[in-house]
């Protein structure tokens, strides 16, 4: 799995060094660091007035913020990990 978080400017003010750190974080913690990728992003096109956008493999996932992060993670990085448990 690759996660992009986007970097650009419009989203670094809204959180995307904090999100940095907390999917650093979460990772090493999962235990699946060998299969999540975390990178940064130029901006995405998908500005967004709240939050930070994430990709994640191909899906576009705007308005991320670091008090949404939990149930990002629980709602969408998790069940994308396990669908690629099965392949
Ligand atoms: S700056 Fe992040 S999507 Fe544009």
């Amino acid at each position: 799995m690759i996660i992009q978080i986007c970097v650009g400017s419009s989203c670094c003010i809204k959180g995307s060094e904090r999100l940095v750190e907390m999917f650093d974080q979460a990772i090493a913690l999962s235990g699946r660091d060998k299969d999540i990728t975390l990178a940064g992003s130029f901006c995405i096109g998908k500005c967004s007035p709240v939050g930070v956008t994430v990709q994640v493999n191909d899906d576009i996932h705007v308005g991320v913020t670091p008090e949404g992060f939990r149930d990002f993670w629980s709602q969408v990085v998790l069940p994308t990990l396990a669908k690629e448990d099965q392949m």
